[in-house]
């Protein structure tokens, strides 16, 4: 049965295919979080990274932040398996736990060292208003003071025709890179990924996350870079 959602384990290859500037957002995702730590004492940072995937955001991270200690999380068990994979192409030296579990689980039960960075990319959208707002709601307590969380995601700017312009552009660039395989199942997929992220209870309005993100203990909010539907959110807590 087609679900509208895609294998979220996607290999990066194929994600930067629908989406361009995959790579470059991860770029700056790890250029933004190391501009935020350039006045900071030297300490490792310690990391942790909410959705692994394939592992292509958890490789960034390793190879941007060599000293760091790095917890990922997913609750899907085979995203773990190819992380575990992707990440150990670096080498044996590298420092990450990886830990299969649900997120909110995880940060409600923090009965360990708050971390310097929590962050992810491309998990949010696929997470509901509810959820999305407790996982706000808690990541102070997971934080130390200074730390922050850096999100690169689909948020939903507020201007609902500059909005359709990029899903039209988005869906177009879908069905371009499914057409040229001939893959119509890949294709069907992801449009209606794409269209369910829509919905209100699954749409991610900035206005929403930066009001639930300061109610919680954010003391700056800025947006970092923005390409098509994506931008880079930070937070300092
Ligand atoms: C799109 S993938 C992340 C891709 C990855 N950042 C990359 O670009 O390589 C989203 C991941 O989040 C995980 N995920 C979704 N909801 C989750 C939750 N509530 N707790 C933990 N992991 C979750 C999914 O299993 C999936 O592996």
């Amino acid at each position: 049965m087609k679900t509208g959602n895609p294998n979220p384990i996607y290999p990066p290859e194929l994600l930067v295919e629908i989406c361009p500037h995959y790579y470059e957002l991860h770029d700056q995702l790890m250029l933004e979080i190391k501009k935020h730590f350039r006045k900071a004492s030297k300490k490792p940072l310690r990391i942790l990274e909410i959705g692994c995937g394939s592992g292509y955001t958890t490789t960034c991270l390793l190879i941007s932040f060599p000293d760091a200690s790095i917890v990922s999380i997913d609750r899907d068990e085979k995203a773990i398996r190819q992380a575990k994979i992707a990440t150990e192409q670096l080498g044996e030296h590298v420092q990450v736990s990886f830990v299969h579990d649900d997120a909110l689980l995880y940060l409600q039960n923090s009965d360990r060292p708050k971390f310097d960075v929590i962050t992810s990319a491309l998990t949010f959208h696929n997470f509901t208003k509810d959820y999305r707002k407790k996982i706000h709601a808690i990541l102070r307590k997971n934080l130390r003071t200074g730390g922050v969380f850096a999100n690169a995601d689909k948020y939903y700017l507020g201007n609902r025709a500059t909005h359709l312009a990029k899903l039209n552009w988005q869906i177009s660039q879908i069905m371009d890179v499914f057409a040229s395989k001939a893959d119509f199942d890949g294709n069907h997929d992801w449009v209606m990924h794409y269209l369910n992220d829509e919905l209100p209870q699954f749409r991610m309005p900035w206005s929403t996350t930066k009001k639930e993100l300061s109610g919680n203990g954010a003391t700056k909010i800025t947006r970092k870079f923005s390409e098509k539907m994506e931008t880079i959110l930070l937070a300092t807590f």
